[in-house]
């Protein structure tokens, strides 16, 4: 069986208009160092499984993508296709990623490649929750 893919419109495709939002609450996550920290009180997106946000700015030396697992694991990739750099979104009831551009790059939630134009696999970081944290290691 192939991968599941995620319900975007060409336009959205071809555009490459990722289905992830920012945080809504622009205040729910920090930078310091090489540790970023995403208060769940705040980051309403990431409360239900398969929910997301993107992280960009703050001084983040790379993009990234937080998904909640189907349980309550957190993931965080690097967000942009090893094929030609768009954003990904997870795909629901999956444990998978997928590049919003036409190749629909697909990757697993150790950031392996499954699927796609891309040949290479993303880059994923070390991600754990301290009561109502979700700390990323970069
Ligand atoms: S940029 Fe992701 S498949 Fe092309």
């Amino acid at each position: 069986m192939g991968p599941v893919i995620l319900n975007r419109t060409i336009i959205q495709r071809i555009f490459g208009i990722c289905a992830t939002p920012q945080p809504k609450d622009e205040g729910c996550w920090t930078v310091s160092g090489k540790r970023v920290e995403v208060d769940l009180a705040r980051a309403q997106e990431l409360s239900t499984p398969f929910g997301a946000i993107r992280l960009e700015g703050k001084k983040l030396p790379v993009r990234l993508l937080v998904v909640r697992g189907d349980g309550d694991s957190f993931h965080t990739f690097q967000n942009q296709c090893r094929h030609m750099g768009r954003r990904l979104d997870p795909v629901p009831g999956t444990r998978t990623v997928q590049c919003c551009s036409i190749g629909k790059s697909t990757y697993d939630f150790t950031g392996q490649v499954m699927s796609g134009s891309a040949k290479k696999n993303i880059a994923t970081f070390e991600t754990t929750r301290n009561r109502e944290k979700v700390i990323i290691q970069l």
